[in-house]
């Protein structure tokens, strides 16, 4: 998070992080719901998750170009620096990644750097839960708690079962954001 920062806007800016989870084609719901909040809001997806969702919709509700992968070195910020981040739906994958501290793809780099830069940042993981039933998983989740994230309410839906896409509450990440604002 260095060189030039895209002009900073005028309302809270917020990152939402968009993982390779099926549910990631509704993240409009929480694009519209923040921006009812006051939030300006740019999207950083995952280079898996880049291909669950409709890329021009999603820029035409943020007015901002998705990031996805690193600028070349000089090239300008293509988005302000985030005031809170919200990481929805985030992939078992991303999680455990983001909490051992690798940072092989943008979304994780930013979200490993805000760490240290004290950004607030929550996040709603989406996994089933032959998923959630590896170890991994719930030494990552006491980390990011440890680390200050505030992590979702949404239980790991069956696995081989259809998602719990209806129980998934996208606007929670606001929630968890709105005192911190
Ligand atoms: C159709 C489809 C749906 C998926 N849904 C999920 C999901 O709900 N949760 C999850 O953790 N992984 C899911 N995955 C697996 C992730 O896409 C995969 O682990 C990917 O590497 C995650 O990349 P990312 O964390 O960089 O976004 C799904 C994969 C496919 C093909």
């Amino acid at each position: 998070m260095s060189e030039q920062p895209a002009q900073q806007a005028a309302k809270p800016f917020l990152y939402v992080v968009v993982c390779a989870a099926g549910i990631a084609r509704d993240v409009g719901r929480l694009i519209a719901a923040a921006q009812e909040r006051g939030w300006e809001v740019g999207v950083v997806a995952t280079p898996q998750g880049l291909g669950f969702i409709d890329a021009a919709a999603v820029e035409a509700q943020t007015g901002y170009p998705i990031r996805s992968a690193w600028r070349v070195p000089g090239e300008p910020r293509p988005l302000p620096d985030p005031d809170a981040i919200a990481v929805v739906p985030a992939t078992f994958n991303t999680v455990n990644k983001w909490a051992a501290g690798i940072s092989d793809t943008l979304a994780l780099g930013i979200l490993c750097e805000s760490y240290g830069f004290g950004i607030p940042t929550a996040v709603l993981p989406y996994v089933n839960s032959a998923q959630a039933a590896h170890p991994a998983y719930a030494e990552s989740l006491l980390r990011l708690r440890e680390m200050g994230i505030l992590v979702g309410s949404y239980e790991p839906h069956p696995a081989k079962a259809v998602g719990g896409a209806e129980q998934f509450r996208w606007e929670e990440a606001l929630e968890l954001l709105d005192p911190l604002r």
